[in-house]
């Protein structure tokens, strides 16, 4: 008998984290940055301004323009106005760069969001005939290996995007590096889940209590390639977000030593009154390591560094949304069925209208200031209690929202605050001596565009 998909288990993976007690998952906009007021007469896309076809294809081929596609975001802004369309490669898309109109946006991505019209991550999995996992959805080696070839899946993905399908015909190396790298993760991932698979087998049923990933997986029976597909593409998400943050988030403390030491003041009193441990696999029991995630999650200072760092480096700095069955209006525009919109959250959350002194580090601007009278505003789906209100809860969104929203937040949450404490405990973190400024760049995902060199001094 085939394996199959039991809807239960599919409904449980797709519900995103559940926002926390009180908070509504999308909360409403603040007045202050509603959309600005509607024409009677809604523009079509024919008025929509923009860069021509050409002038955008050269900017993004001739002039580096693909991986300073976040600087562009805030360029078309500053340009264009809040909305405007350019034609990446064969397919056009329309920015939207206002918090409002993102909202707006968000609101009527129906049921079942969709994030691309067409992409070579889906064009790699018809090819070889291996389905794909969450990233890849449609609703409707050895370590370095990976990173390896994670890197180049992430470098190969824009270039594959934007290059037109008869021009990597006549160029194949693009796309024959982009299928090599995604069949290494694919084998590298198969490997794992057959060993955990024959593993899971040799034991028999699964004990009381039990609640190991994988085994649940072969309780539910999802079919074994939705679990090879799925776990590729988790590798994927999961390794460069998360230590794209770290390292931004250890390069601005080691630039800003008064954040670096506030920050180490509220982690050594949370060791003090023993809320933290310094998480030593070797000697922390699995309660005690849960007691600390817990007691880390809950460090206002700690979170703020955190959302700070993806405000100003959002690893995934433009998401998309393919407009559902119908046109939707967005601002003055309707924007006709079908059509890619991408969400440039780098232009937003840079935005000093939202985020005064947009370029600098400053983790306290998400502390909430009990004594003023700040509006209460919060990351949509976020822990209430712990954010300033002066800003708009669309501009920075950097795990996306709703349905589709990031699956593995939470984890990457518990990743870079235990990082962060076990980092800052024990080492005071300082730039390389010579060591310039590092700028993003984009990689597909939003990477430091240089090496990040620090030096670790022991407290
Ligand atoms: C700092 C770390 C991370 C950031 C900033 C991040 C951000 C995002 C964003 C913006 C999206 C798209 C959301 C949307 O379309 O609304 C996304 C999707 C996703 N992320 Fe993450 N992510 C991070 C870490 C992770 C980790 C550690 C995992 C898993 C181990 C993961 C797994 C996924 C998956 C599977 C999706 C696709 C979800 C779907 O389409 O239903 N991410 N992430």
């Amino acid at each position: 008998m085939p394996p199959s998909l039991r809807l239960p288990a599919r409904a449980a993976l797709l519900s995103r984290s559940p926002p926390e007690p009180g908070v509504p998952r999308v909360p409403p906009v603040p007045p202050a940055a509603s959309p600005p007021p509607r024409t009677p007469r809604p523009r079509g896309l024919a008025e929509m301004p923009g860069p021509s076809s050409a002038a955008f294809i050269f900017e993004l081929l001739c002039r580096g323009g693909v991986r300073r596609l976040h600087e562009m975001q805030v360029h078309g802004r500053a340009r264009f106005g809040p909305l405007w369309k350019a034609r990446f490669g064969p397919v056009l898309t329309v920015h939207v760069a206002e918090p409002a109109l993102v909202a707006q946006v968000l609101r009527q991505e129906g049921p079942e969001p969709r994030r691309a019209l067409s992409c070579p991550w889906k064009e790699h999995r018809s090819l070889r005939g291996v389905p794909g996992g969450l990233l890849t959805l449609d609703a409707a080696a050895g370590t370095e290996g990976v990173i390896r070839s994670v890197g180049a899946v992430l470098a190969l993905t824009l270039v594959t995007m934007a290059l037109p399908r008869p021009l990597l015909r006549l160029v194949p190396a693009p796309w024959d590096a982009f299928c090599h790298a995604w069949d290494q993760l694919f084998a590298f991932a198969k490997g794992h889940v057959d060993r955990r698979m024959a593993e899971v087998a040799a034991r028999g049923p699964l004990a009381e209590g039990d609640t190991c990933v994988t085994d649940l997986l072969a309780q539910e029976r999802v079919p074994v390639s939705s679990i090879y597909g799925n776990i590729t593409e988790l590798l994927l998400a999961g390794v460069d977000t998360v230590a794209s943050t770290l390292a931004w988030s250890l390069y601005e403390l080691a630039r800003n030593p008064g954040a670096q030491a506030a920050l180490h003041r509220e982690l050594a009193a949370a060791a003090a009154t023993g809320g933290v441990t310094n998480g030593d696999s070797a000697t922390t029991d699995s309660a005690t390591a849960a007691a600390t995630a817990a007691a880390l999650g809950r460090l206002p200072l700690l979170r703020a560094v955190v959302k700070e760092t993806l405000r100003l480096y959002p690893v995934i700095p433009a998401n998309a949304r393919v407009v559902p069955s119908c046109d939707i209006r967005i601002g003055d525009y309707l924007v006709p069925r079908q059509t890619l919109i991408t969400l440039c959250h780098y232009a937003t959350s840079r935005d000093s209208r939202f985020f005064p002194a947009p370029d600098t580090f400053l983790p306290e601007r998400w502390l909430r200031h009990r004594d003023s009278d700040d509006t209460p505003g919060d990351t949509p789906g976020d822990t209430p209690g712990d954010t300033p209100g002066p800003r708009h809860p669309f501009a920075s969104l950097p795990f996306g929202l709703g349905p589709r929203s990031c699956v593995g937040r939470r984890l990457a949450e518990l990743q870079l605050h235990m990082a962060l404490a076990q980092i800052l405990l024990r080492f005071e973190v300082w730039p390389e001596p010579g060591g310039g400024r590092v700028r993003p760049m984009t990689r597909t995902l939003l990477a430091p565009g240089a090496p990040i060199s620090l030096r670790f001094l022991e407290r």
